[in-house]
């Protein structure tokens, strides 16, 4: 299944962590066996049933860990693995001698906490060595494990995580058990730590791998699930090799960035602010173009909802939108040839204290994209980011950049860290222009990557795996 890499770019390594507290393979080498004998991710668990009929009974965790880099290898990626509770010694545990070995469901024994430091330096480097990272963990009350919580707190103190192409796989007991949540915190603290963040890609390009199963290696039930994971393995390494080969190439035109106020005051405080923002950039980041468009000056009608998009353009027909709305004060056809243009998008959004100030476009925009996102995509490995301007104290609209991040991801792009401005009586206390700075110098880098790399063929699927609708 393996597709060898591009021409002369060295090929990205991926590397996956597994966050179960009850993961049982001794050695990592055990999955990664598995996953380089695999073809596909049909002989991945072929593999996987074979070493649980000889009684190594794996952990949900683990499986989708596999899964994942199986994804990954199909990309041509070079692997790694391992396991988080691994990290830490163990001691026999005498209060689970009071429990059944069916209760205790093969914990016997009690994670002591105490770091094992040559085997913590070994991964640490071993994370520092690779391109993509994939945090697969078991959801615990909505959250990712203590021991996957503990990595996240490791490569921050070190900053290991930066310009690394992060995916997150969760798997919890129930459907609606917060494998999202679990996803998201810990994509977007991932963000913080200046990665860059995929989801799991088409068809369903959501927020990573997000499997059910609750006891051990019930996973492999979850066909969806299991692809989801498959999924988010192949969007790392491939926005890894992306990054990776565009390391040293300069783009041949300046790259644009098109910045979106998708809210503003009257008096335009927003648009106004920005404007000044990006000429300060501009001097330090000279190929780079912007274009801020300002969503309050026109008009953007409310998606109908309706399932004809996205509408097949005639050959010749002047009106290159995929949409049934086509009036002619909509903006929204223009707004599509400006995104597909553009190599780096910023979705900018106000956190105020008087609420009745803020003019709102965002909620309207993002209905409106769902035509571009059911054109197969078109958005695919765009970089966003987003931008909001804060009043200290103020709590009308504090999630911006979570939540323009995370629907655009639905977009199969790559997110990147917000840019953060915070205010306090007329006084600007974070400008965000080193935010803004370092969007642009990888958004750079990324398009230079961007010529040299391949495009993958995305395809969207109005009936996505086994059904679920999306
Ligand atoms: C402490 C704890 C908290 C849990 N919280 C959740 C939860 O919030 N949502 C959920 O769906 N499952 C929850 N579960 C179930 C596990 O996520 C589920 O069994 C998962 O498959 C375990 O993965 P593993 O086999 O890799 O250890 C919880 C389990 C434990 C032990």
């Amino acid at each position: 299944m393996n597709r060898p890499p591009e021409n002369g770019i060295s090929t990205p390594k991926v590397m996956a962590f597994c966050g179960s507290i009850r993961s049982v393979l001794k050695n990592d080498h055990e999955l990664l066996d598995i996953c380089k004998a695999a073809k596909d991710l049909d002989t991945y668990l072929d593999g996987v049933n074979k070493l649980i009929t000889t009684g190594t009974k794996m952990c949900n965790s683990e499986i989708i860990a596999g899964a994942s880099l199986c994804g990954a290898l199909s990309l041509g990626a070079d692997l790694d693995y391992f396991s988080l509770s691994g990290l830490f010694p163990q001691s026999e545990a005498s209060v689970f001698e009071l429990l059944s070995s069916d209760e205790v469901g093969g914990m016997e024994l009690l994670d002591t906490l105490q770091l094992d430091q040559a085997k913590l330096d070994s991964v640490l480097q071993r994370v520092k060595d690779a391109n993509g990272l994939i945090l697969a963990t078991p959801v615990y009350f909505g959250d990712r494990s203590s021991v996957a919580n503990k990595i996240l707190q490791l490569t921050a103190t070190q900053n290991l995580l930066s310009q690394k192409v992060m995916g997150v796989c969760s798997v919890g007991a129930k459907r609606n058990g917060g494998q999202e949540t679990t996803n998201l915190f810990a994509l977007y603290e991932a963000l913080n730590q200046n990665a860059l963040g995929v989801g799991n890609g088409p068809p369903t390009s959501q927020y990573g791998g997000t499997a059910v199963a609750g006891n051990r290696a019930h996973v492999l039930e979850d066909r969806w699930g299991l692809l989801s994971a498959f999924g988010t393995g192949q969007r790392v390494a491939h926005v890894s090799q992306i990054f990776k080969a565009g390391e040293q190439i300069q783009p041949e035109r300046r790259v644009q960035i098109t910045i979106l106020v998708s809210m503003d005051t009257q008096d335009k405080l927003l648009a106004g602010y920005l404007a000044k923002l990006v000429e300060k950039a501009s001097v330090e980041i000279p190929n780079v173009n912007f274009t801020i468009i300002n969503l309050i000056d026109f008009t953007i009608f409310r998606c109908l909802g309706c399932s004809v998009c996205p509408v097949k353009t005639k050959k010749g027909d002047e009106i290159s939108i995929n949409c049934a709305i086509r009036e002619a004060d909509d903006v929204m056809a223009k707004l599509r040839s400006q995104l597909l243009e553009c190599d780096g998008l910023i979705v900018a959004g106000l956190n105020l204290l008087d609420a009745k100030k803020i003019l709102y476009r965002y909620q309207v925009l993002l209905e409106r994209t769902r035509f571009i996102r059911r054109h197969d995509f078109e958005l695919t490995n765009l970089m966003v980011a987003g931008l909001c301007y804060n009043q200290v104290g103020a709590t009308v609209n504090p999630l911006h950049s979570l939540k323009a991040n995370t629907s655009f991801l639905r977009h199969n792009t790559v997110i990147h860290k917000s840019i953060e401005i915070i205010e306090h009586q007329n006084k600007i206390l974070k400008t965000g222009l080193d935010d803004l700075i370092a969007f642009c110098r990888n958004v750079v880098r990324f398009s230079g990557g961007k010529k040299r790399i391949k495009p993958i063929e995305t395809y969207y699927m109005k009936e996505a795996y086994g059904g679920y609708r999306n």
